[in-house]
């Protein structure tokens, strides 16, 4: 099927096979290989992207379902400026350790603020529970969550 869809701000049109999850589609179609499968069944949230500015996570969505739709991955929060504060937050406060479910958080992260600029630490593990760290290190994400608050001009409780 004919897929139109823009990502990181690029429109894309070309033939997608209707099953394609819309991970394979921007890992394998189009390269974009920040956005990590973690387990396939929507459980570990490290395919998180968003999908018209809300998160979902993309081995739950088909790429047909991106048709007409913009798309954001992990690789269109820096800008030539440098680092989104998101992301600057996760580096300032060790935020990760191997890393591999540091881009479906920081996309988890980026939605949540848009909705709650002043979030409590309760809020942000509510608001995480979706995004599972093999490496066990959430203290570190909460706390890069809520320095990210500040920097994004919130003021947290
Ligand atoms: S790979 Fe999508 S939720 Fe784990
Ligand atoms: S930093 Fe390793 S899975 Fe989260």
């Amino acid at each position: 099927m004919q897929i139109t869809t823009t990502v990181n701000g690029r429109s894309f049109t070309g033939e997608v096979e209707p099953r394609m999850l819309l991970v394979h589609f921007l890992r394998d179609v189009l390269g974009l290989t920040g956005t990590n499968v973690g387990c396939d069944t929507t459980s570990c949230g490290a395919c998180t992207i968003h999908l018209n500015g809300e998160s979902v996570k993309s081995c739950t969505v088909l790429a047909v379902q991106a048709d007409g739709k913009e798309l954001t991955t992990i690789e269109g929060m820096a800008t030539e400026a440098g680092l989104h504060p998101i992301q600057k937050a996760f580096q300032e406060n060790h935020g990760l350790q191997c890393g591999y479910c540091t881009p479906g958080m920081v996309m988890a992260a980026a939605s949540f603020l848009k909705e709650n600029s002043k979030p409590t630490e309760r809020e942000v593990r509510e608001a995480l529970e979706g995004n599972l760290c093999r490496c066990t290190g959430y203290h570190n994400i909460v706390k890069s969550v809520l320095a990210a608050a500040v920097a994004l001009e919130g003021v947290v409780q």
